[in-house]
């Protein structure tokens, strides 16, 4: 029998909503004794901001966790505090966010795209080395929904050629390479805890690293300058007040306690979707087995073919999808090469080379992924029971029967 679809008037394929942010009176009560003592900000990066960094960096198995105020900062603090200069240039993909490229030219650095890899979207590791110059100081390898890069073969370039590895682990948190924490594996690695991300309040930002130097310099570049043990007017480096509330801290803390638990559902079901959407014509879920030991399931990210869905374009079958009530999205709409900023090289102030030029920029696979394949499921579906997996799968299938016939 033809059902309709749900953008023409049928019934829903899946009823529930599926909530984020999850909390419960735990949350409201932590944050509730912070307001009633008083103490809301950060000026000596102590407290609970302290407590819950301690956290963090056990969580994430290194020796310093350091929050400031959005991933955005955390990279280019990072990056900042790796001694880059004006004019060196920072491998990244140009299948990511905004701010893992836009912060490389708030460095006065320059970002250098590299292509995708198409089996998982993450920075192709073997087309890196050809991107390689004298003038290349660091990679930012983003792993792009939750799915560990490799690691393996990134490292083993950085060691060849000098550089410094900032892992991108934004979407990454509590996912796994080889059974290390995404993060843990470069110089640093930078999260966020913006209101989408699978840990948040709200806003905020995280960089774990190894590295004393390093820590000691985005200690200091997240509070306005300061040094441990200096005096409080006392500024040593250009750096600003980056510092999040204790608010933050405590309800990071709070929710950092349900983390592992909803990494692993969001991993079950995430794997569980891969059987069922692998038997639909014209669907394949990325490559999973790739050094991954836990995919955190950000975002879950499936390829589109149009051909077995008579040709409607990914962005029709989104909608469709998402009206069948699949929290679902058809991602970044272009490379990040092809924004206005980079276009149009609206660099402002920064001291980025007149030669850079992006307008002949060609990565085939982000290209592909952004204008015809990539359908985005987000993280709080993953959330879900497996019910809720066949029934994602049921409404692809739906929409595929009906559009045929
Ligand atoms: C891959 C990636 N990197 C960096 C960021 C920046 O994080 P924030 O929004 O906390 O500045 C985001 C945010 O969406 C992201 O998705």
């Amino acid at each position: 029998m033809k059902q309709t679809l749900a953008l023409f008037g049928g019934p829903k394929t899946v009823e529930r909503n599926f909530d984020w942010p999850i909390f419960d009176e735990t949350d409201v009560g932590c944050v509730a004794d912070i307001v009633n003592s008083g103490k809301w900000g950060n000026p000596d990066c102590g407290g609970e901001v302290a407590l819950f960094e301690k956290e963090f960096a056990d969580f994430c198995g290194t020796k310093y966790a350091m929050t400031c105020v959005n991933g955005s900062v955390a990279l280019r603090l990072a990056l900042i505090a790796c001694g880059v200069r004006p004019g060196d240039e920072v491998i990244v993909p140009p299948y990511t966010f905004i701010a893992t490229a836009s912060i490389v030219i708030e460095a006065n650095c320059v970002p250098v795209f590299v292509d995708i890899d198409p089996r998982t979207y993450n920075l192709d590791a073997s087309k890196i080395e050809a991107a390689i110059t004298s003038r290349t100081k660091a990679i930012i390898p983003v792993h792009f929904a939750g799915q560990a890069c490799a690691m393996d073969e990134i490292l083993l370039l950085a060691k060849k050629y000098s550089l410094r590895v900032i892992e991108d682990a934004c979407h990454a948190h509590g996912a796994e390479y080889k059974g290390r924490k995404l993060g843990s594996i470069g110089d640093a690695g930078c999260f966020s805890f913006q209101s989408s991300k699978n840990l948040t309040s709200g806003e905020g930002g995280m960089v774990v690293t190894n590295d004393d130097q390093l820590y000691q310099m985005m200690n200091s570049l997240r509070n306005v300058g300061r040094v441990e043990g200096g005096a409080w007017y006392e500024h040593h480096n250009a750096g600003c007040n980056y510092r999040i509330t204790q608010l933050q801290a405590v309800l990071l803390s709070s929710q950092l306690k349900r983390l592992e638990e909803q990494t692993k559902r969001r991993h079950e079901n995430g794997t569980y979707l891969n059987t069922l959407l692998s038997k639909i014509e014209g669907i394949t879920p990325l490559s999973r087995g790739l050094g991954e030991t836990v995919h955190s399931y950000h975002i879950y990210i499936f390829k589109y073919d149009k051909s077995k869905f008579n040709g409607f374009s990914k962005v029709d079958f989104a909608r469709m999808l998402a009206a069948e009530g699949v929290p679902c999205f058809m991602g970044y709409p272009e490379p990040l090469y092809k924004q206005p900023l980079f276009q149009k090289k609206n660099f402002m102030c920064y001291a980025i080379p007149e030669t850079v030029d992006y307008s002949k920029v060609q990565c085939p696979v982000t290209e592909m992924a952004c204008y015809e394949e990539a359908v985005w499921i987000m993280q709080n579906a993953m959330l879900g029971s497996g019910d809720d997996m066949k029934l994602f799968a049921s409404a692809i299938i739906k929409i595929q029967k009906s559009i045929q016939e």
